[in-house]
């Protein structure tokens, strides 16, 4: 029989950044003791990840955050008109409409999701994250550093070493959950498996302020790519510039030669670089901050050890290209937290993490090949604008662009095609939204046969109410007469059995089990009426049938056929409920 007074907390998790500080307040809006700590003063030091796409943004609507993340955001609007030019106040090459924010895609995005992209950087992000947390109940310590572990059958004993004074102790956690980034104490400790390369090329980042609305304002966009030969060295080979807060704080960063060891941070050499990118030797610039960091291709092969969960970068380890990092290490934590909440509060057996790592381990696989892709598949540019094979200055690149010549011709059409490749990084709303979960907490619809893709998996979303894909989005009405998602009438840490106004028998089986994580949605009552239809088009089900809901918003079951009988509606549900959940019914 489980004591809580055995435990100082039921979770124990290791690192704040994105991964940890989600888990942590998922964990806490479930009503779960959570414990986190992190060996630093402080949050996020460096703006790192930006860009957050609409499945995270779903992710911290379900937890309540969604708007004050919102607020705190570069809006959508000024995030997708991409240069590529000679520098900012430069020549223009090209421009690429990003983050589906063209008219080709924009409405795309619009239909697949209630939420819209945002440009978060990390030290606004975590401190909403944690102070929401904490709120909820989460307790936070700083300077704290994880030392090891040991589990048994119950739970597990971590050292923890105050940083300030030195001093080690232990707390006695029912799971521990190592989300402590790149270089994972906990991971190593467990001996997960990872595969892959690390450091394969070097980037130098510099973070500065300057007032560059001027450059940007009329044409914003968070992300400028410089071709310009002072800043084209690399697998990239195009320089940076990325809007850390529009338009008067940014990054500018260029790649370098690893080989030849750390880059060249002098103050001449960097505001050399800067102006160079800026394309103003006047411009006066504030150098907040240097660094560097390493582009690395490597994945765990699995997630978990006994009573031990990594998520986070501590398991997928790649390049920001894409934008997946953060965005994929909160949807770890999310994933997690509910099965952690499940067995905690005695719902589902121990059975159901297992699928934590069959479910997240292959997006994390995914994402860290869809970075790195999405670096090499600058290639064509260096091709188009052959910085450093016969093209040495900005003036023999733009007479090289512009030839009126069928050389010019051939070179304009490589660019069209290289443009047309960058979709699959700044347009790939299928990468970020099309997971197919396969695991034990997802029960297969044996009559649906092999999944067929429409479109490009790769850049379209794909909304389907087959088992292990997310809740397609649909507008229904509240009892307000406002709009609310499907997403918003489902998830919040419980199990949700929808069904349409003829589903009735569904309605009394959910009753007679009477279960305090399972509410029941019904798609055409007050509350969530559907009078645009959409639900009914989409549904993919029987309006008698049934869909199973998972609190993080993952379709588990469904039965597309209707039911009308009241004992086989109650068999079905139980049987995949038990399954699911690890319970015998
Ligand atoms: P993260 O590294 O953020 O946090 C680790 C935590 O563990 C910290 O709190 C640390 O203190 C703690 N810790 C570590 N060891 C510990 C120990 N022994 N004891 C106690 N605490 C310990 N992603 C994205 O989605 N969109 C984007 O646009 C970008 N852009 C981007 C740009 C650049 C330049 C970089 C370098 C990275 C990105 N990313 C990104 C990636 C993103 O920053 C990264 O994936 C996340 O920070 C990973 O989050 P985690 O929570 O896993 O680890």
């Amino acid at each position: 029989m489980y004591d809580s007074k055995k435990f100082d907390t039921d979770v124990l998790v290791i690192g704040t950044g994105p991964a940890g500080a989600t888990a942590a307040l998922a964990l806490a809006t479930y009503g779960v003791r959570v414990r986190v700590i992190t060996m630093f003063n402080y949050l996020a030091n460096s703006p790192r990840a930006h860009i957050t796409n609409q499945r995270a943004m779903e992710a911290m609507r379900d937890l309540g955050i969604e708007d004050v993340i919102r607020k705190l955001a570069t809006p959508w609007e000024q995030m997708g008109d991409t240069l590529i030019a000679t520098s900012l106040a430069g020549e223009e090459i090209a421009r690429l409409r990003t983050w589906g924010s063209g008219e080709a895609r924009k409405g795309d995005y619009i239909k697949g999701s209630p939420c819209p992209m945002a440009d978060i950087v990390q030290p606004l992000m975590e401190p909403v994250l944690v102070q929401h947390a904490a709120e909820r109940g989460a307790q936070f310590s700083f300077n704290t550093e994880y030392m090891s572990h040991e589990q048994d059958e119950e739970g597990v004993t971590v050292t923890l070493k105050d940083v300030l004074d030195g001093r080690e102790y232990t707390v006695r956690a029912r799971y521990l959950v190592g989300a402590d980034g790149a270089r994972s104490k906990v991971a190593e400790q467990i001996g997960l498996p990872i595969e892959g390369e690390m450091s394969r090329a070097g980037t130098a980042y510099v973070i500065f302020n300057a007032d560059l609305s001027k450059y940007v304002a009329h044409r914003p966009s968070v992300l400028q790519w410089i071709a310009n030969p002072v800043a084209g060295f690399g697998e990239i080979g195009l320089g940076l510039l990325r809007a850390v807060r529009p338009w008067n704080q940014w990054i500018a960063g260029w790649g370098f030669d690893m080989s030849k060891g750390e880059p060249d941070f002098s103050r001449e050499h960097v505001l050399q670089r800067i102006r160079a990118l800026v394309g103003d030797p006047e411009l006066e610039v504030e150098v907040e901050k240097n660094s560097t960091w390493y582009v690395n291709q490597a994945y765990a092969s699995y997630y978990s050890k006994g009573r031990v969960h990594c998520a986070g970068d501590a398991v997928h380890r790649h390049p920001p290209s894409s934008g997946l990092g953060s965005n994929t290490s909160l949807q770890d934590g999310f994933n997690l937290a509910w099965k952690l909440a499940f067995v905690v509060k005695g719902y589902a057996g121990e059975g159901l993490l297992d699928s934590y790592s069959a479910e997240r381990q292959p997006v994390g696989k995914q994402i860290v090949l869809r970075a790195n892709q999405s670096r090499l598949d600058y290639a064509p540019f260096k091709e188009c604008f052959r910085m450093n094979q016969g093209v040495d200055t900005i003036e023999q690149l733009l007479e090289r662009m512009r030839a009126p010549t069928p050389e010019g011709v051939e070179t304009r059409q490589l660019l069209q095609k290289a443009l047309e490749l960058k979709d699959y990084e700044f347009n790939a709303q299928g990468v970020e939204l099309n997971q197919r979960y396969e695991s034990r907490a997802v029960v297969v619809d044996e009559n649906a046969g092999e999944e067929v893709w429409a479109q490009d998996k790769q850049l379209y979303l794909q909304a389907t109410t087959r088992p292990g894909a997310k809740i397609p989005h649909a507008w229904l009405v509240d009892k307000n007469g406002l709009r609310t998602s499907t997403l918003d009438v489902t998830g919040k840490g419980k199990f949700s059995l929808v069904t349409g106004l003829a589903g009735q028998a569904w309605v009394r089986a959910a009753h007679e089990l009477n279960l305090p994580f399972l509410r029941t949605v019904v798609t055409g009552e007050p509350g969530s009426a559907d009078p645009y239809l959409d639900w009914q088009r989409i549904r993919e089900i029987h309006e008698a049938g049934a869909i199973l809901v998972r609190p993080d918003g993952y379709i588990a079951w469904r039965q597309t056929e209707a039911i009308w009988n009241d004992g086989d509606a109650l068999d079905q549900l139980r049987d995949a409920l038990a399954l699911i959940l690890d319970k015998a019914s």
